[in-house]
């Protein structure tokens, strides 16, 4: 039973001061419920505005690539470093300890593999199961200018409306066809559409030329992909440009876990992104690093040996 006997009348009432109504620190995203805000802002750090968001998702197309062959070896020791996992469901709940407390972006749309027409996917994910997994946003490959442009487009819309009734943000992926330019031209053109279409967070590629159009013409945030292995150096200054010009995070996968010291490599792209360290200081952090643990024998600095 309530007790009801001492409750006591309130005395402060800060008249005259105005309440608080503080925009959202996301662009695109003040006019959103509680909820997606709030999951937004897991995954987003509020206090520099940007995330280092992990990648993983890969073998929902491609199997067992480098440096995924083992994810509950290779891929868990980096999770307290990441802001967020982006994951699939299956990866998720065979090798991922549900003890971890990082924020995920699920995997939600598939289909394909590499052996056949890459865009022809599907919604893979019910938002049920994406609810039962306490998911903080889903993800969806849009194919513009692909072959099954159309149907990747329905599959965005569904997972929006479908995420949009549970308060769950969706990750809209700009998949580039081989025949495709990654120019700014192109790059603008898919983001804006995966934008107009309610996605609250748009993932694309880093280009040379121009990103700072691609980034100022989305109006949500918008994430880098690593793309291919490149050299660590070569992966910092990308994602240095990316956000200097006006990106709020990276989603990278290969470029860290393909790393022969991933848990350094991880850090060097945090200092990147969170505190815009330059490129060439962020390297000298990953050397070092990549040198203590080698010196101390620390776990998982690099991946098993796959020789
Ligand atoms: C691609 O279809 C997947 O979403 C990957 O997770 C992705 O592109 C990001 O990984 P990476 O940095 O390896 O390109």
């Amino acid at each position: 039973m309530p007790d009801v006997d001492d409750v006591q009348d309130g005395k402060d009432y800060h008249l005259g001061v105005p309440m608080q109504a503080n925009a959202f620190f996301l662009k695109g995203s003040n006019s959103l419920d509680w909820g997606m805000k709030n999951r937004l802002a897991r995954i987003f750090n509020p206090a520099t505005g940007k995330t280092v968001m992990l990648a993983v998702d890969h073998g929902y197309f491609q199997g067992p690539t480098t440096g995924l062959e083992r994810i509950d070896i290779s891929i868990v020791p980096l999770v307290p470093y990441a802001d967020a996992l982006m994951i699939t469901r299956g990866a998720l709940r065979t090798s991922i300890p549900a003890e971890m407390s990082k924020p995920v972006v699920l995997r939600s749309s598939g289909g394909q593999s590499i052996l056949k027409e890459l865009s022809n996917e599907l919604v893979a994910v019910d938002v049920a199961d994406a609810v039962r997994l306490n998911a903080s946003a889903m993800a969806v490959q849009v194919y513009i200018g692909g072959e099954h442009e159309h149907q990747s487009i329905g599959n965005l819309v569904k997972v929006v409306d479908a995420g949009n009734q549970h308060g769950i943000p969706t990750l809209a992926v700009t998949g580039v066809g081989k025949e495709l330019a990654r120019d700014a031209k192109y790059l603008g053109l898919a983001t804006r559409i995966c934008a107009e279409m309610g996605a609250h967070v748009v993932k694309t590629y880093f280009c040379e030329k121009h990103f700072a159009r691609v980034a100022a013409s989305c109006p949500v945030p918008l994430v880098i992909a690593g793309g291919k292995k490149l050299p660590e150096l070569d992966a910092l200054k990308m994602a240095y440009e990316a956000i200097d010009q006006g990106a709020s995070g990276v989603d990278m996968g290969r470029n860290i876990f393909q790393c022969e010291a991933p848990i350094a490599m991880i850090q060097a792209v945090r200092a990147v992104v969170h505190d815009q360290e330059k490129p060439a200081k962020a390297y000298e952090l990953y050397l070092s690093l990549k040198k203590d643990a080698a010196r101390t024998g620390s776990p998982v600095t690099a991946v098993p040996n796959r020789s």
